[in-house]
Protein backbone atom coordinates (compact mmCIF):
# COMPACT_ATOMS: atom_id res chain seq x y z
CA UNK A 1 0.00 0.00 0.00
CA UNK A 2 2.96 2.51 1.39
CA UNK A 3 4.80 1.36 -1.46
CA UNK A 4 2.53 1.88 -4.33
CA UNK A 5 2.16 4.99 -3.08
CA UNK A 6 5.42 6.04 -3.16
CA UNK A 7 6.15 4.79 -6.37
CA UNK A 8 3.03 7.02 -7.46
CA UNK A 9 3.92 10.15 -6.16
CA UNK A 10 6.80 11.13 -9.00
CA UNK A 11 3.75 10.56 -11.33
CA UNK A 12 1.43 12.76 -9.37
CA UNK A 13 3.88 15.60 -9.37
CA UNK A 14 4.90 15.59 -12.34
CA UNK A 15 0.99 15.51 -13.73
CA UNK A 16 0.93 18.82 -11.58
CA UNK A 17 3.57 20.17 -13.82
CA UNK A 18 1.97 19.23 -17.09
CA UNK A 19 -1.15 20.55 -15.86
CA UNK A 20 0.45 24.08 -14.71
CA UNK A 21 2.19 23.76 -18.01
CA UNK A 22 -1.26 23.57 -19.40
CA UNK A 23 -2.59 26.28 -17.78
CA UNK A 24 -0.51 28.78 -18.56
CA UNK A 25 -2.62 32.18 -20.46
CA UNK A 26 0.09 30.88 -22.77
CA UNK A 27 -2.74 29.59 -24.07
CA UNK A 28 -4.47 32.40 -25.07
CA UNK A 29 -0.70 33.34 -27.30
CA UNK A 30 -1.57 29.82 -28.22
CA UNK A 31 -3.00 31.18 -31.79
CA UNK A 32 -1.96 34.47 -31.98
CA UNK A 33 1.77 32.44 -31.50
CA UNK A 34 2.00 30.39 -33.31
CA UNK A 35 2.05 26.08 -32.30
CA UNK A 36 2.90 26.98 -28.56
CA UNK A 37 1.80 23.12 -27.61
CA UNK A 38 4.56 21.77 -29.31
CA UNK A 39 7.07 24.13 -28.53
CA UNK A 40 6.39 23.01 -24.86
CA UNK A 41 5.97 19.68 -25.70
CA UNK A 42 9.58 19.67 -27.63
CA UNK A 43 11.68 22.23 -26.25
CA UNK A 44 9.96 22.02 -22.10
CA UNK A 45 12.96 19.99 -21.04
CA UNK A 46 15.81 22.45 -22.61
CA UNK A 47 13.86 24.90 -20.94
CA UNK A 48 12.86 24.00 -17.36
CA UNK A 49 14.88 25.99 -14.69
CA UNK A 50 16.22 23.04 -13.07
CA UNK A 51 19.70 21.42 -14.09
CA UNK A 52 22.07 22.21 -16.96
CA UNK A 53 22.34 23.70 -20.26
CA UNK A 54 21.71 20.80 -22.88
CA UNK A 55 21.47 21.54 -26.29
CA UNK A 56 17.84 21.21 -27.63
CA UNK A 57 16.59 18.42 -30.16
CA UNK A 58 16.50 19.18 -33.67
CA UNK A 59 12.41 18.67 -33.40
CA UNK A 60 12.67 21.50 -31.01
CA UNK A 61 14.01 23.77 -33.27
CA UNK A 62 11.35 23.27 -35.50
CA UNK A 63 8.83 23.53 -33.48
CA UNK A 64 10.22 27.13 -32.41
CA UNK A 65 10.62 27.84 -36.13
CA UNK A 66 6.66 27.06 -36.01
CA UNK A 67 6.42 29.89 -33.33
CA UNK A 68 6.70 33.69 -33.07
CA UNK A 69 8.82 33.75 -30.39
CA UNK A 70 8.87 37.81 -30.37
CA UNK A 71 5.03 37.57 -30.03
CA UNK A 72 5.42 34.48 -27.35
CA UNK A 73 8.11 36.92 -25.85
CA UNK A 74 5.45 39.63 -24.12
CA UNK A 75 3.84 36.94 -22.53
CA UNK A 76 6.80 35.11 -20.79
CA UNK A 77 7.50 37.84 -18.11
CA UNK A 78 5.20 36.32 -15.54
CA UNK A 79 6.72 32.98 -15.96
CA UNK A 80 10.28 33.71 -15.53
CA UNK A 81 9.93 31.13 -12.40
CA UNK A 82 8.65 28.49 -14.31
CA UNK A 83 11.25 28.62 -17.15
CA UNK A 84 14.63 29.60 -17.24
CA UNK A 85 14.64 33.18 -19.81
CA UNK A 86 18.66 32.31 -19.72
CA UNK A 87 17.82 28.89 -21.37
CA UNK A 88 15.48 29.93 -23.81
CA UNK A 89 18.20 32.29 -25.27
CA UNK A 90 20.61 29.41 -25.18
CA UNK A 91 17.96 27.68 -27.44
CA UNK A 92 17.34 30.63 -29.59
CA UNK A 93 20.95 30.57 -30.38
CA UNK A 94 21.45 26.88 -30.55
CA UNK A 95 18.94 27.09 -33.02
CA UNK A 96 20.64 29.28 -34.91
CA UNK A 97 17.13 31.51 -34.24
CA UNK A 98 18.57 34.41 -31.85
CA UNK A 99 16.30 37.17 -30.79
CA UNK A 100 16.96 40.24 -33.05
CA UNK A 101 18.96 43.18 -31.26
CA UNK A 102 16.89 45.46 -29.02
CA UNK A 103 14.13 42.33 -28.67
CA UNK A 104 12.52 42.20 -25.53
CA UNK A 105 11.77 38.44 -23.61
CA UNK A 106 10.51 39.24 -20.52
CA UNK A 107 13.12 40.63 -18.40
CA UNK A 108 15.85 40.05 -21.17
CA UNK A 109 16.78 42.33 -23.73
CA UNK A 110 18.82 40.77 -26.53
CA UNK A 111 22.18 42.97 -27.18
C1 LIG B 1 5.17 38.02 -34.53
O1 LIG B 1 4.65 38.69 -33.42
C2 LIG B 1 4.92 40.09 -33.42
C3 LIG B 1 4.41 40.65 -32.08
O2 LIG B 1 3.12 40.21 -31.76
C4 LIG B 1 4.25 40.73 -34.65
O3 LIG B 1 4.52 42.12 -34.66
C5 LIG B 1 4.79 40.07 -35.90
O4 LIG B 1 4.11 40.57 -37.03
C6 LIG B 1 4.62 38.55 -35.84
N1 LIG B 1 5.32 37.95 -36.97
C7 LIG B 1 4.77 37.00 -37.71
C8 LIG B 1 5.64 36.43 -38.78
O5 LIG B 1 3.62 36.60 -37.53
Amino acid sequence: MFAAARTMLPLVVCGIVVMMIGNLPLISAQTECGDVNTLFTECGRYIQPFGGRTPPSPQCCQALGNTNVTCLCQYLESYEMIFSMEKIVYVLEQCEMPLASGTQCGSYTAP
